[in-house]
């Protein structure tokens, strides 16, 4: 029997501990999101959270601000738990999360030296747009990428995940 892809949904202000375990997974110390990030993106307006559960635990997440005056989506965080990668956890969810934002411009910002997150993005149609010179802790430069969807239109109403 093939195997069931694990499906992505909304995650709510109960993922609270398990997003706190799986930042601490992703993430290195100087980047991961204090506690009232974390709730903050949970809770906001405005924002997209979406996760992937495996039965036990969290084992993906994706938020993103809408911004629909400037009819832009703008990719706040992406992690996949390290036994969890290469499997297309990620490319799923980024795609997900571009169709819950529903804005035609979606937006993000890497680590320069972040090769599998460039990676992905890339492959997912993202394209270098710009610089942010030191924006990371530790001093590292960002760089910024961005995607047009040309199937939406502008001013959608799509609803936000
Ligand atoms: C960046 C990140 C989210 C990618 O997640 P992922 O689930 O591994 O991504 P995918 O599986 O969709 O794609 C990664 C690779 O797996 C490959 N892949 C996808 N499905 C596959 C499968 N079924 N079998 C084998 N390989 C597969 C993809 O082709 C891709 O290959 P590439 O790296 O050679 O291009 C993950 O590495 C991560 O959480 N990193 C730490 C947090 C982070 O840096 N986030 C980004 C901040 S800007």
């Amino acid at each position: 029997m093939p195997k069931q892809e694990l499906p992505v949904v909304k995650a709510s202000l109960r993922d609270l501990a398990h997003l706190r375990r799986l930042e601490r997974q992703c993430f290195s110390r100087e980047d991961i999101w204090p506690l009232i990030e974390l709730l903050g993106v949970l809770v906001s307006p405005g924002t997209v959270r979406l996760k992937v559960d495996d039965g036990e635990e969290m084992v993906a997440f994706l938020s993103g601000e809408v911004q629909r005056a400037k009819q832009v989506g703008w990719i706040g965080t992406i992690g996949v738990a390290p036994r969890w990668r290469h499997k297309g956890l990620g490319r799923r969810l980024l795609a997900a999360g571009e169709q819950a934002m529903g804005m035609p411009t979606i937006r993000l910002s890497v680590r320069k030296s972040n090769q599998d997150a460039i990676r992905l993005y890339e492959k997912a149609g993202y394209n270098p747009i710009g610089e942010i010179k030191r924006y990371y802790n530790g001093g590292e430069d960002a760089l910024v990428y961005e995607k047009k969807l040309p199937n939406l239109r502008e001013n959608s109403t799509t609803p936000i995940g």
